[in-house]
């Protein structure tokens, strides 16, 4: 059998106790029972080697590098987090004051990755590569004579990518994957449309992108999906200890549940006051508990400490009059699916989101016969699938407001019936799928240089 080889900016390296964020969560998840390899940078910055180093852990091979200082500030916290993330949710990129530096690092770093990654392979691998960070490795593995499948996934929106050298550069980069993976229709079509803008009309077709040297691109759209037995497991076993832990024990009141990371997509001052506002609204008895994790992330960014100031000015005018309790802290992902579990509401309103699993995780754990509210903002690529939420815009504190209310006062029957067609679609796109599907097409989209039989797929022997 094959092996899987994932690979993604960042690891989530046993014990995983720093917070990893969706995409290491969902890997570490969904490769638990496949052989595969998962390389990628450890978190740390240090020396650089050729070398990654391994660990063997539960069944998984890990294969981490090193970022050097210099590639911290300028790959990842300067390309990555200042140029693709801003351009992926809605907002402008920082102008790179070091003239190009930050792309420059941005290629060299996913340069030196390829070679890294090309020593560890097998001549049978199936490379699956995530992410904003890595848009060009697929092409730097294949100058380094990778001849291996090779897909890639994006987690996040498709950035929104100014016409110029660099856009092209990166665009012509991704045709050198077999197939690229998107989380939502809307985001396959924001890189058709780029693609129509660069190549043409006919470049693109519903089976994927002409990459001009007389093959195709495969293109689809895998969404993102949790296991949601595994959390109920889960949940159930941490629930009792983490209600008696987070809420305040037999204080009356609803309890609504919010958990994100700090990030200015997620919108969460306009949540705070949304709430603010739907206390004032609608003065009801007793008042409901509001708990709002934010998990602190990229503090080096001046933006997000920024952030984390309003944030936290925000909660202090509201817990003056509320039972709000903001928690700057990243709880285990096992205490936190105990958590989610004894909420009445959950509050998942991001301006722009790659799908949020949040949403997904808050539904998986809910419990069927008694089941809470989601409150969802059209900007979670979630919204796509999960209609039947309370769907609010991010922006309009009025329009959240009045969701939340909506979703205390819901009757118990239309709960139920709004879970029961929530967990329809949640059952569609579960975790486990995701890797199949998306590893089924890689294996059958269409590789030039690669003799492809007739009907599709690759045999050995084209790999060797
Ligand atoms: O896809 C977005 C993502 O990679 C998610 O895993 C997570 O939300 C976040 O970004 C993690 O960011 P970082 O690795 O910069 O902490």
């Amino acid at each position: 059998m094959s092996r899987l080889v994932v690979v993604s900016n960042r690891v989530d390296l046993p014990p995983g106790d720093t917070a990893p964020g969706g995409l290491a969560i969902s890997l570490a998840a969904t490769i638990r029972h496949t052989n595969s390899l998962w390389i990628g940078w450890s978190g740390q910055v240090g020396a650089l080697s050729d070398v990654p180093r391994r660990h063997n852990q539960n069944g998984i091979e890990y294969a981490v590098v090193e970022l050097s200082i210099d590639d911290y500030q300028h790959y990842y916290l300067g390309f990555c987090n200042r140029v693709l993330w801003p351009l992926s949710h809605g907002q402008l990129p920082a102008p790179d004051a070091e003239g190009g530096a930050w792309y420059r690092a941005y290629r060299r770093v996913n340069f030196r990755m390829a070679n890294q990654i090309k020593g560890s392979l097998k001549h049978d691998d199936v490379l699956w590569v995530h992410d904003y960070h890595l848009l060009p490795l697929g092409h730097f593995l294949r100058q380094a004579g990778c001849r291996n499948p090779i897909g890639h996934f994006l987690h996040v929106p498709f950035p929104a990518l100014a016409d110029g050298p660099v856009s092209r550069e990166l665009l012509g980069n991704l045709l050198a994957y077999d197939l690229l993976g998107f989380q939502t229709p809307n985001d396959l079509a924001a890189f058709e449309a780029v693609a129509r803008r660069h190549w043409g009309e006919h470049a693109v077709t519903p089976a994927g992108v002409a990459n001009g040297q007389g093959g195709l691109t495969a293109t689809g759209v895998f969404p993102l999906g949790v296991d949601i037995d595994y959390l109920r497991r889960t949940a159930s076993a941490t629930m009792r200890e983490a209600a008696l832990r987070w809420w305040s024990v037999g204080q009356p009141g609803q309890r609504v549940i919010g958990a994100d990371r700090l990030d200015i997509s997620k919108a969460l001052p306009q949540r705070l006051r949304a709430y603010r506002q739907l206390l004032t609204n609608w003065p009801a008895r007793p008042r409901p508990n509001y708990l709002q994790f934010i998990t602190p992330s990229r503090l080096a960014l001046d933006a997000h400490r920024e952030l984390q100031e309003s944030i936290r000015r925000e909660a202090d005018l509201s817990n003056s009059s509320s039972d709000l309790r903001c928690v700057f802290a990243a709880v285990p992902h096992d205490e936190l699916m105990g958590i989610l579990a004894s909420a009445d509401v959950g509050l998942v309103t991001p301006r722009a989101d790659g799908m949020n699993l949040l949403a997904k995780e808050f539904l998986a754990v809910q419990p069927e016969e008694d089941p809470g509210v989601l409150v969802l903002s059209r900007g979670a690529g979630a919204a796509v699938e999960l209609e039947a939420a309370i769907l609010v815009p991010a922006d309009d504190q009025n329009s959240q407001a009045e969701g939340l209310r909506l979703a205390l006062e819901m009757p118990l029957t239309e709960r139920r019936s709004r879970h029961q067609s929530l967990l329809r679609a949640l059952r569609r796109n579960e975790l486990p799928r995701w890797q199949q599907r998306f590893v089924g097409r890689l294996l059958q989209a269409r590789r030039p240089g690669l003799a492809i039989r007739p009907g599709g797929g690759l045999c050995d022997a084209d790999l060797a």
